[in-house]
């Protein structure tokens, strides 16, 4: 009887996880490096990737044959072109097309970090997928750390969750004009027109109240929801915005967690001006949907601690994908120093609304 080791078929890939007590992450990388073109091999293994993507929470496709222009084609060959997202209209940030599809995926300044959180989770639509490619990392810093939505849910309090999916979340923004022009969306930004009536447009058709000052900015108030029912699973998440959009800590001597993290990016007047703001005055805020009453800065730091016990981070590497399921997995993003570019395309636009 021969004690060779079992010998198992050869693959032309070898998998491993980023988070592998959890499952989470997985990573996909050919055997031998630059051997495989990714838009063909995306195409070609599509139901597989697609059940690892809600196995798994997302993929990292690193090693691969492509270029750029793979980036949007393989989202086509995973997703459909049909099912990519053209518009960013109602977005937080401020972000360019590089083509129909394919976005920068931020313009915010490199100083600053973007805390975790679920694309678009603002509004009442949202995309289930989300990617992103790197076509140049930065010489230091510049990850875009991810968190496990799954895990998130063990670490949570239930009373804090049962009130996010009670109440939902209200946004309240307010865009400005001038001082903060350059890191956050004006309104002409945020909703892709310098066109007043498409602004008010975007804002019926998406339930939000809106108004317009005297200095001609703009304000917006929106409800959604806390958490959502994955689509294929029927799993319950938590998926929102508090974190990221609570720019208001209720204590002027207090940044609140999101802004902590994006103020290195603003002078330091305004950093205090934002901090001596009301609720409807900063630039993002977050209130309970039914109370209206601000996100408490106790529930912020239970949040962002949530995400930080349930988050994972890897440095880019030129050529890299990275495709999440929207709802099972959070992102943010590092500062960095140097060039960094990194692109991104949304699939499936989703709603839970009847
Ligand atoms: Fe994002």
């Amino acid at each position: 009887m021969s004690n060779a080791a079992r010998v198992l078929p050869a693959t032309e890939v070898f998998e491993h996880f980023l988070e592998p007590r959890q499952g989470f992450l997985k990573v996909v990388e050919p055997r031998e490096s630059g051997s495989i073109g990714l838009k063909e091999w995306v195409t070609a293994n599509k139901p597989e990737l697609r059940a690892d993507l809600t196995r798994h929470g997302g993929l990292l496709l690193r090693n691969f044959a492509n270029k750029t222009a793979d980036f949007q084609a393989a989202m086509e060959g995973l997703f459909g072109s049909e099912n990519l997202i053209e518009s960013y209209a109602g977005g937080m940030s401020r972000r360019n097309k590089v083509s129909e599809k394919t976005f920068v995926s931020t313009l915010f300044p490199r100083v600053g970090g973007l805390p975790q959180h679920f694309e678009m989770s603002y509004l009442r639509t949202w995309p289930l997928f989300i990617s992103f490619y790197c076509e140049q990392p930065s010489p230091y810093g510049g990850n875009t750390p991810i968190s496990y939505g799954r895990g998130l849910l063990k670490n949570l309090d239930k009373k804090l969750l049962g009130k996010f999916d009670q109440e939902g979340v209200c946004y309240l923004r307010a865009y400005k004009n001038q001082a903060y022009q350059g890191v956050f969306p004006t309104w002409q930004e945020a909703f892709e027109s310098s066109d007043p009536a498409a602004a008010e447009k975007f804002c019926r058709a998406n339930g939000f109240e809106f108004h317009w000052t005297a200095e001609r900015d703009f304000k917006t108030v929106n409800v959604s929801q806390g958490t959502v029912h994955h689509p294929q699973t029927r799993e319950k998440l938590f998926f929102n915005h508090a974190l990221t959009s609570s720019f208001y800590s209720g204590n002027k001597k207090i940044l609140s967690p999101s802004f902590e993290g994006l103020s290195s990016a603003l002078k330091p007047e305004v950093v205090e001006e934002v901090c001596a703001m009301a609720i409807d005055e900063v630039p993002y805020g977050a209130a309970w949907g039914k109370s209206r009453k601000p996100i408490e800065l106790s529930v912020q730091q239970d949040l962002r601690a949530a995400f930080y016990d349930n988050m994972v981070s890897f440095a880019w590497k030129k050529g890299d994908m990275l495709i999440l399921d929207n709802l099972l997995v959070a992102h943010g993003r590092d500062p960095f120093i140097g060039e960094r570019s990194i692109l991104t395309v949304m699939a499936h636009s989703h709603s839970e609304r009847a």
